[in-house]
């Protein structure tokens, strides 16, 4: 079975019940994914299986530490998923800088290697790309949304504006890499 044909439905299993808002935000996120093959070629799959995936630590079935980058990545490895999925989920969206304020850096490095900074990169776009209902937005109206939701005082409020500009960096990356793309793609043969 394809990655994303075995992502999808264990993905709606865990969110889509319990947590429709958030299943609707992951179907989001993994619609962007797939805008971004044209830079990902054989890792396009990979992306999107990542992106449908990446927010399942928050499913009242997973939550055990709080860190939900970890809680999913860990639920994905004890059920056999590829190591390249567990790690991107594990490592999405600065995950490092919210487990450095739960306490939970050590576990998280030492557990999951990253992946190229390239698809961390990619993945983290997606994600601060597309609001909570899942609708295409923009990293700087997103983490603005964060903070309003949790509280600019929040641990996820300070996560988020202290990983503000890494966002923004991978954000600026990627739509390099995607106009480098297509600019490619047009040039006459
Ligand atoms: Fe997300």
């Amino acid at each position: 079975m394809g990655l994303t044909a075995w992502a999808y439905p264990l993905a709606e299993s865990l969110l889509a019940a319990p947590l429709p808002r958030r299943w609707a935000h992951c179907r989001g996120v993994a619609e962007r994914a797939r805008t971004l093959a044209p830079i990902l070629s054989e890792d396009a799959e990979l992306l999107e299986a990542a992106a449908v995936l990446h927010d399942i630590g928050y499913s009242p079935e997973l939550v055990d530490t709080g860190l939900h980058p970890l809680d999913g990545a860990r639920y994905l490895r004890k059920v056999g998923a590829d190591e390249r999925v567990v790690r991107l989920v594990a490592h999405h969206s600065c995950a490092c800088m919210e487990a450095e304020a739960r306490g939970l850096l050590g576990a998280l490095d030492g557990e999951f290697p990253h992946e190229p900074p390239e698809l961390d990169d990619a993945l983290c776009y997606c994600d601060m790309s597309t609001t909570p209902d899942g609708t295409p937005t923009n990293p700087v109206d997103r983490i603005n949304e964060i903070c309003g939701r949790y509280g600019d005082d929040s641990l996820i409020g300070t996560f988020i504006r202290r990983a503000e500009p890494e966002i923004l960096a991978a954000t600026a990356r990627v739509l390099t890499r995607l106009s480098g793309a297509k600019s490619t793609a047009a040039q006459p043969m």
